[in-house]
């Protein structure tokens, strides 16, 4: 890692913000997350009958507590690569009767202890949160999804929904968004299936949940990453057979710093992973016109961002259990531990969720707790904060319901490996719906302080600004169990404003996020 010199003298930049140069209002949905049957998220993470802080459902209360925090929104559930050979109906009914069965995606077991029930109560004891289902289209198909939808949403007279009544629901889940499975273009993925394939099943199975429930929202599934073979292709012919049926279509992207064959990191090249979310974004959306344009519809279709994380995922926490006698429950499973740059890259791709919010309508954090996850707990012990958790919190407190301003920023640029020349600076404004304005920003020079100065919109009147920065000298600063609040957010006492002149300035140390909320 190249040496920091914090002495060197600051680079700038400059953000104007206009009132008047709108880019959406903030979709809620943008700060959803994931929970999946995956390693500890579910069990001994949001649900651990018999920790001193579980209530009479077995929930967390502590867990909880963090996820109210958090500020997530839409919960997208079950899966993940789980849901591609998940029954829904093994996890509702009696829970002693509820089968013990194998989970191909994770080599594990499942126990299915928890299911559509138990997340539905889960998110409301978490209050205000919507619940976003997947069904399994990888072994399964028609059929067993508008069995689904008939269990989660019919108020009752049908087999299905009179089972959901006698199982304790006695009104209908009302789930609108419905994910029409998962990554269905890896071949990772238990049936995976070619575009063309996917593409006619998805159209039946959007038409027929049509047939149920016309007020649903679907997601279909566009490529696991933009760096697929078949990335583009693949959205080209998915959305030709769907794009009438569905409301979004799904983007995935996980980013961490690349081994070199000097076993660095790529850093300087991760520290940019914005850039390619961005250009990600772009080409999907350039996509969906084609295909509105080629179709000649009025049609809308929106991005669900709906895996999105820093991922170390070629290193040992992600490693499936082998063999064929051994199919652990709720191993520990890709549990990252996110460092201080992470966090960063992290503050990063959420400032490019919400500069994208006229085409990015609804976004999920993968995943919500002990899976490459803001939130960590301990079996029978604690529960406590990752690095990531805060860029999340505090954006999604100040952004929500806010409206997206047109960033113009100037900023210097370096060189990356990945993506050639890219902006030091990324920023993005909110105008809350109090009138405030709230800017997130991120420097990400490895070496170099930026004295970022914000020109706020003519006339706008303030009496307080306030500057929130997560920075630590020690780029790989964790928190751990023994650690929990190593890496934190400080107050940036740099900030100076003049509310005459409408400007504010505050100076972002190498490799930082920072919010600044001007009111
Ligand atoms: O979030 C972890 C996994 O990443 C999900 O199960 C899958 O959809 C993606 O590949």
């Amino acid at each position: 890692m190249p040496e920091q010199s914090p002495n060197a003298a600051p680079d700038t930049s400059r953000l104007v913000v206009d009132n008047d140069f709108e880019v959406a209002p903030v979709n809620d949905r943008l700060f959803g997350s994931f929970v999946e049957h995956l390693g500890r998220c579910v069990y001994d993470g949001i649900y651990e009958p018999g920790h001193p802080q579980a209530d009479e459902d077995g929930f967390r209360k502590d867990v909880i507590e963090l996820v109210r925090e958090l500020g997530a929104t839409t919960i997208r559930y079950p899966g993940g690569n789980f849901v591609s050979g998940y029954r829904w109906e093994d996890g509702v009914g009696p829970k002693e009767e509820r089968p013990r069965r194998l989970d191909l995606a994770w080599h594990s077991t499942e126990t299915n202890q928890f299911g559509l029930h138990e997340i539905a109560r889960w998110l409301d004891k978490v209050g205000g949160n919507e619940l976003m289902e997947a069904v399994n289209l990888g072994t399964r198909g028609l059929e067993e999804a508008l069995d689904l939808l008939e269990y989660a949403n019919i108020p009752g007279g049908t087999k299905l929904s009179e089972e959901r009544r006698a199982n304790g629901a006695d009104q209908p889940f009302g789930i609108r968004m419905w994910c029409l499975g998962n990554e269905m273009d890896g071949p990772w993925q238990t049936g995976h299936k070619s575009a063309e394939d996917y593409g006619t099943l998805a159209a039946s199975v959007a038409a027929g949940m049509r047939m149920i429930d016309p007020d649903v929202e679907l997601v279909v599934c566009g490529s696991s990453s933009h760096g697929m073979d078949t990335f583009g292709a693949w959205e080209e012919q998915v959305l030709e057979k769907t794009y009438e049926s569905v409301d979004f279509i799904s983007c995935h992207a996980y980013y961490h710093p690349e081994l070199q064959p000097d076993g660095t990191r790529d850093m300087k090249s991760f520290l940019a992973s914005g850039v390619d979310m961005e250009g990600f974004i772009k080409d999907v959306a350039a996509a969906v016109d084609a295909t509105k344009a080629r179709l000649k519809s009025k049609h809308d279709v929106f991005i669900s961002f709906d895996e999105w994380n820093v991922w170390y995922i070629n290193d040992e926490p992600s490693k499936n259990p082998e063999g064929i006698d051994n199919w652990p429950v709720a191993p520990r499973l890709l549990e990252d531990v996110y460092s201080a740059a992470d966090a960063v890259v992290f503050g990063d791709l959420l400032i490019t969720l919400l500069k994208n919010a006229d085409r990015v309508h609804a976004a999920s954090l993968a995943q919500l707790v002990n899976v490459i996850a803001p939130i960590m707990t301990e079996p029978g012990g604690p529960a406590w904060r990752q690095s990531t958790f805060y860029p999340f919190s505090l954006t999604a407190k100040l952004a929500k319901s806010g409206t997206v301003l047109e960033p113009k920023l100037t900023s210097g640029t370096y060189e990356t490996q990945k993506y050639g020349e890219v902006p030091t600076v990324d920023s993005v404004a909110v105008r809350g719906k109090d009138g405030s304005v709230s800017v997130f920003v991120v420097n990400r020079s490895m070496d170099t302080a930026n004295d970022f100065e914000i020109k706020l919109p003519e006339g706008f009147m303030f009496s307080s600004a306030k500057a929130d920065t997560l920075h630590e000298d020690d780029l790989l600063a964790k928190n751990t169990l023994e650690d929990q609040n190593r890496v934190v957010l400080h107050s940036n006492d740099t900030i100076t404003s003049d509310a005459e002149s409408g400007m504010v300035r505050v100076t972002l140390p190498p490799v930082s996020w920072t919010a600044v909320h001007v009111k």
